[in-house]
């Protein structure tokens, strides 16, 4: 059932293009006529009439596509919108905001403290007046799951079932929920021209080719390197705006599964203290890609370079300035920046699996984890 890969990890990441294909032809309307929405996410109205605020549950993985879900829906809707740690908005919730969306994600649908958060928000606002009635939606994997009989709306994100208990192919349609998720609310408040609509679901068409190429040629790189790091102690792995929950994302993976010591970190925040951390033995790796914050990257990864760190760069191909400043290359492809973390998230799953594979480790059933968290 592995079908000719190592492991489900490693099957699982190859699986990603058909995944991203499964949820496009989910989400979005192929031929709309004029005056229809592209987007086809079937979520009432009541959901999202006179929507003041967002707050986002989750853990783990489905946090960091949380954050990345936050800058889409302020970025393209203008809703102001919170991520929060499943098990920390249990203990201390923020003040009851009326006309509020509350997203729970997981894609087990079965994570103890995702629950548990979002049972309590529908406790705490039973009873009060209408503006203030819970307004649940569930973006999980499962929907037959826990999760699913909780809420009373659900975005399924379709990656069949995963099996590494490293998550990959849900994240990536956990993204993909995300993107028709801000996009529906930007064309129903009309904060985002219908043509740039259309132009940003055209690019996500192509992302599943981009992803098979950025498979095809990270799969012989990341081995490589993966030979060279396979006793390295520290990763440090920096991202800004859109990317820096992908820095999370990396070193998380890397964590899991190699149990190396890794930290994600947004790249401006590197002056601040963790510089002390670099030497020649700590390597780091860089999101950088074309768009608002692209020579900040550059530049603060080039202050890691002055440390000697070993700098390696997850950067678009052919491009000059990063070639030259990264010591090693994971090429991607050059996409809209909103796009590219559903991109530039491959090839670190590929890292940390080829560091992890090296290091003899059992990659689908790291130590001390489990594929769902269901205790507190
Ligand atoms: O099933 P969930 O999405 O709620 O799981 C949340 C986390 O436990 C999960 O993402 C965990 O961090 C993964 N092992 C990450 O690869």
């Amino acid at each position: 059932e592995k079908q000719g890969f190592k492991h489900f990890m490693l099957k699982e990441i190859h699986e990603q293009p058909g995944v991203v294909r499964a949820n496009l032809e989910a989400y979005f309307r192929n031929d709309v006529n004029p005056g229809e929405s592209p987007i086809n996410l079937g979520l009432p109205t009541e959901l999202y009439n006179d929507l003041e605020q967002i707050h986002i549950l989750a853990c783990g993985t489905s946090w960091h596509a949380a954050l990345i879900g936050k800058y889409l829906i302020e970025q393209l809707a203008g809703i102001s919108t919170q991520v929060h740690y499943a098990s920390e908005y249990r203990y201390a919730p923020p003040p009851l905001t009326a006309n509020t969306l509350i997203i729970g994600v997981t894609q087990s649908g079965e994570t103890a403290d995702t629950l548990a958060a979002l049972a309590m928000e529908k406790e705490r606002r039973q009873g009060k007046e209408p503006k203030y009635q819970a307004r649940l939606l569930g973006i999980t994997n499962r929907p037959e799951s826990s999760l699913g009989h909780m809420v009373p709306h659900i975005i399924s994100t379709l990656a069949g079932i995963e099996i590494g208990v490293a998550a990959t192919k849900t994240f990536v349609a956990q993204l993909m929920a995300f993107y028709a998720l801000a996009l529906d609310l930007a064309d129903r408040r009309q904060t985002v021209a219908p043509e740039k609509i259309a132009e940003i679901i055209n690019s996500l068409r192509q992302i599943p080719k981009e992803i098979e190429a950025t498979l095809e040629s990270q799969e012989r790189l990341t081995e490589q390197l993966a030979h060279e790091f396979a006793e390295t102690q520290d990763f440090i792995f920096l991202g800004r705006g859109i990317n820096f929950p992908i820095a999370l994302e990396g070193a998380l993976k890397l964590k899991e599964i190699s149990y190396i010591h890794a930290e994600g970190y947004p790249a401006g925040e590197m002056k601040h203290g963790p510089i002390a951390l670099l030497d020649a033995k700590v390597p780091v790796v860089a999101i950088a890609v074309p768009g608002t914050v692209y020579e900040k990257v550059i530049s603060n990864a080039q202050e890691a370079k002055a440390r000697d760190s070993r700098l390696i760069g997850v950067t678009p191909v052919n491009d000059g300035e990063a070639a030259e400043i990264f010591n090693d290359l994971l090429p991607v492809s050059h996409v809209d920046e909103l796009l590219s973390p559903i991109l530039a998230v491959v090839p670190l799953q590929l890292l940390a699996y080829h560091i992890a594979a090296r290091r003899g480790l059992d990659v689908d059933q790291p130590r001390n984890l489990a594929k769902s968290v269901t205790v507190e």
